[in-house]
């Protein structure tokens, strides 16, 4: 679930908007980083930890995909990796970033604002790629989950494309996700690229899904090699959604509908 750590906030959800669509809206982030310090969605780097340092190594160059006012690149840092890249659509929150990390004195961590949609690095330089919650935005208006919008899927594959491209002929991407696999594989699995996919779930009640996609890695006979390598348990209780963006409620809904 997501932490807010401005002291001034005492409602976890006050940044939230009215409408999830309103998540497409770069004035939307703009504005929620003008005043928000740090929101992390899903859950901080300590849930997931042990599973992102299975992928990546110290010498490991990371490209971030949205990184918000999240301290994923921070925490990466501290555990060694150093480099990293993070974009932003949202010029704010991409300077914040820059002020907050400059202040901590990781002043090796690049931060540029960018379209992770068209992402302006050449082919094959970052070892791994990885978003939290940055795909779901895009799934935000995607009308039926089972079957979504072409415009929805379009901008989800644009988002791959680019990622698949300025991944390293072995590189991985790692998507931590609401989504889960169901909804998920059928755009992973597209014939375009050729990373196998694997996932895993963490979480307490409500389990997010880990997504590791290795380049190169998808089996020569044509075959999508699909690996799940935990079961994935859900269970939604209702309680531990309450004080998430609106964004989650919007997609447990669609799920339940
Ligand atoms: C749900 S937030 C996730 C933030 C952060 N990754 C985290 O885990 O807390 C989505 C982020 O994606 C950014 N974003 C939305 N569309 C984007 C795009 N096309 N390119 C780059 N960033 C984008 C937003 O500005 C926002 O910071």
């Amino acid at each position: 679930m997501g932490t807010n750590q401005n002291p001034k906030e005492t409602h976890k959800n006050s940044f939230g908007p009215s409408s999830a669509k309103a998540y497409l809206d770069p004035h939307y982030w703009d504005e929620r980083f003008s005043n928000e310090e740090h929101y992390e969605w899903f859950k901080d780097y300590s849930h997931f930890r042990h599973l992102i340092q299975a992928h990546i190594k110290p010498n490991s160059s990371v490209l971030e995909l949205g990184c918000g006012n999240s301290q994923l690149s921070e925490e990466l840092y501290k555990d060694g990796i150093t480099k990293i890249t993070c974009i932003d659509l949202s010029a704010v929150a991409v300077e914040k970033m820059q002020k907050r990390l400059a202040l901590k004195g990781y002043n090796e961590i690049k931060v540029l604002e960018a379209d992770m949609l068209d992402l302006p690095f050449s082919n094959e330089c970052f070892d791994v790629v990885i978003e939290k919650g940055t795909m779901d935005v895009l799934f935000v208006d995607s009308g039926d989950p089972w079957n979504p919008r072409p415009e929805t899927v379009n901008k989800v594959m644009a988002m791959l494309e680019d990622a698949h491209r300025v991944l390293k002929p072995d590189g991985i991407f790692i998507s931590i996700s609401f989504g889960q696999p169901h909804f998920r594989r059928p755009l992973f699995d597209s014939p375009k690229f050729t990373w196998s996919v694997e996932w895993n779930t963490f979480g307490d009640a409500f389990h997010y899904f880990f997504y590791v996609l290795k380049k190169g890695r998808r089996s020569l006979d044509g075959k999508v090699s699909s690996e799940r390598v935990q079961p994935p348990s859900i269970s939604l209780l209702h309680e531990e959604l309450e004080s998430e963006d609106y964004i989650f409620r919007t997609n447990i809904d669609e799920m339940n509908s």
